[in-house]
């Protein structure tokens, strides 16, 4: 993706999230002097693999793992001090080194455990799915402007002050909510009191980095979270998350300006799942979906949840594509689909009998939406080895020129494993 007039690179979830976006930015980090996390936060999970050992980060960009890559927190990211810290110790027990190289921005919103029981509570009467990390009640906060930022606890005794206000706040709602649970104050202070001398060192203007080392010519990464059909504007609301995890969102979250972006690249699996309530609209009968999961480990990272498993759907990367201003496209985890003898594909919808191109914005309408299919020919061999697209099997290589074609975006990588050499560069 990157070339001598490509610096700045945006790399989104074109679907439902868990497309794999993690393997491709550490694919691309190998190029890039600076990763940046622009949005969501410990509800993301990208799984890593370092000798024998394995560990999920949720917070950090993955591209702390190539030594000389700088990563960093944006502001559109909302941070939860906890798994900050397990994180940072899990990178340090496996001596990776994060000094100087790992910075948190100042405008970052904080996720307290008060956010949390408030997250767990509205999930007993909203049923959204969510994976229970505090994401809405955080993002609330920050737009209902009571939000506390990593800045903030520059002024410990300001902060204090905030949180007895805010927790009483929240655990008043708890008791509106019919919920017995109650924040306790102590554990939020003891938990800022902790987080300020360990995040304060690595906190700055991260956007002003970011756009100092672009005119000075670096290369960088902004890495999004999540999909975009769980976008906050885009996605099949109610059932999505409280952040814009389209391109857009890229350049507000990293803190610099849209025209510095170069390119879009979209991650999109070879098939479509989703975790979480909501439409799919391409949800694969139960022995396909379980086959589905089975092959792929369809398990979230974050709350380990079974995913929804279903075929690939054209109308939902048309509009990715569309949404995001997408450049490119990488087609994940095509190994998976190795043993089906027939593969379907969505390439519309029906509405309520009528042909339907484009993402309908009500949700009620595409829970009615009927997927167009067309089947394609399996191939029924391992691809797990190509290294080039002519290594694929003929019938392979149809699949993703037809995906390719359906979507309107150029195919610029094939992943067809987990280990980092798994992967065709288009
Ligand atoms: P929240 O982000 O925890 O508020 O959850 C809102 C919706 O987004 C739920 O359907 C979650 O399952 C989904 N979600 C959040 N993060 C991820 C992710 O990283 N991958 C896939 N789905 C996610």
């Amino acid at each position: 993706m990157f070339d001598p007039k490509t610096h700045c690179v945006v790399v989104v979830g074109a679907q439902w999230g868990d497309e794999g976006k993690g393997k491709l930015v550490d694919v691309l980090a190998e190029q890039a002097d600076i990763v940046v996390r622009y949005q969501g936060g410990a509800n993301a999970g990208h799984t890593v693999v370092i000798g024998d050992s394995q560990f999920v980060l949720h917070q950090i960009p993955s591209g702390i793992l190539h030594s000389r890559c700088i990563c960093m927190v944006g502001n559109g990211v909302v941070l939860d001090p906890e798994t900050f810290f397990t994180e940072l110790d899990a990178l340090a027990a496996r001596d990776v080194a994060t000094a100087g190289r790992l910075f948190v921005s100042e405008r970052a919103h904080l996720v307290m455990p008060y956010h949390k029981l408030l997250d767990v509570a509205s999930e007993k009467s909203q049923q959204l799915g969510t994976t229970g990390r505090g994401i809405g009640p955080t993002y609330e906060d920050k737009y209902g402007r009571r939000g506390i930022r990593v800045g903030d606890l520059r002024h410990l005794e300001t902060a204090r002050a905030q949180l007895t206000e805010r927790v009483a706040r929240a655990n008043r709602l708890l008791g509106l909510m019919g919920v017995a649970e109650r924040a306790s104050l102590p554990q939020h202070i003891d938990l800022i009191e902790r987080l300020a001398p360990r995040v304060l060192p690595l906190t700055c203007d991260t956007g002003l980095l970011v756009y100092r080392s672009l005119k000075e010519g670096r290369r960088v990464l902004l890495e999004g979270a999540q999909g975009a059909l769980l976008d906050v504007d885009h996605g099949t609301y109610p059932f999505v998350t409280s952040s814009n995890t389209t391109a857009g969102g890229a350049a507000v979250g990293a803190g610099i300006g849209p025209t510095a972006v170069d390119g879009v690249l979209g991650v999109v699996k070879a098939y479509t799942t989703r975790v979480g309530n909501g439409p799919l609209p391409t949800e694969a009968e139960p022995v396909a979906a379980e086959e589905l999961r089975r092959l792929g480990d369809e398990f979230g990272a974050t709350t380990g949840r079974p995913r929804r498993c279903g075929w690939f759907d054209a109308t939902v990367v048309r509009f990715s594509v569309r949404v995001n201003g997408l450049t490119g496209l990488a087609v994940t985890k095509l190994d998976v689909l190795d043993s089906f003898a027939e593969i379907p594909v969505g390439t519309a919808y029906v509405l309520d009998g009528d042909a339907c191109g484009e993402m309908p914005a009500d949700v009620r309408a595409l829970e009615r939406v009927k997927p167009r299919f067309e089947i394609l020919p399996g191939w029924r061999r391992p691809t797990s080895g190509a290294r080039r697209l002519a290594d694929l099997p003929a019938e392979a290589r149809a699949y993703v020129d037809r995906l390719q074609d359906l979507a309107g975006a150029p195919i610029r990588y094939v992943s067809v494993g987990s280990r980092r050499d798994q992967i065709i560069q288009v």
